[in-house]
């Protein structure tokens, strides 16, 4: 039987293979919250590749969040024409407006949660990235990393609370935020749907699936 996963050989593993993207601080670096935060709510629904050129544009246009608070709504919107989901837009200016005011970011996960358009995804990620919070991000490619690892024979969706407990509680305290990327770019580059790089993958030792031989048969999905 398999080794219990350890964060430490994904966080090894990250600072050889970390992805350069224009929202991560550099190794050592104090990420910017507000950057944190936008590069989130354009990744909610849309690919990282679709996502760079508008995250430049956008913060070149407002680059903290009192000048975005204090933009019209119609420039908001047209710095956000052509990636969609417009509500998300709507909510960042939204959010602007209350973190302004308040004069501060939230930096709690739960305190983000209250902010318009931040679920639990997001709200876990901007904790944990920006705010260095033991928190857990769980999205698609984190459950898919986690059903696998886990070996889980629930079905999505119902395996989500099952799912989100594994996670958390592999969040170390150290680096939390480095943590939630690493299984993002697991999940991306080596834990992919097709075909996982299961040889180069830094969990492949603990991995349940891959023991099993099963790894592309995860996660389990409730049929429609
Ligand atoms: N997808 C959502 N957030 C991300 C991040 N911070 N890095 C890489 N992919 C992501």
């Amino acid at each position: 039987t398999e080794p219990a996963p350890r964060a430490v050989d994904l966080l090894v593993w990250y600072d050889r293979h970390r992805r350069v993207l224009p929202w991560r601080a550099l190794p050592g670096a104090v990420p910017d919250p507000y950057r944190v935060w936008l590069s989130e709510v354009m990744l909610q629904q849309t690919t990282i590749a679709a996502v760079r050129p508008y995250f430049e544009k956008f913060l070149a246009r407002f680059p903290d969040v009192a000048s975005l608070a204090a933009a019209p709504e119609e420039a908001v919107m047209s710095a956000w024409a052509g990636l969609g989901y417009y509500s998300r837009a709507r909510n960042l200016h939204a959010c602007a407006k209350a973190v302004a005011e308040a004069g501060r970011f939230p930096d709690t996960a739960e305190s983000l949660r209250k902010l318009p358009g931040i679920g639990a995804y997001t709200a876990g990620a901007i904790a944990a990235i920006a705010f260095d919070r033991q928190e857990a991000a769980v999205d698609g490619n984190v459950e898919r990393v986690m059903s696998r690892l886990f070996a889980i024979e629930a079905p999505l969706p119902g395996s989500r609370p099952e799912i989100r407990r594994l996670t958390q509680a592999l969040v170390p305290a150290d680096r939390p935020g480095d943590f939630a990327q690493a299984v993002m770019d697991l999940g991306a580059t080596i834990c992919t749907p097709r075909r996982p790089a299961c040889a180069l993958c830094p969990w492949m030792m603990p991995c349940r699936a891959r023991h099993l031989g099963t790894q592309e048969t995860f996660p389990r999905k409730l049929k429609a």
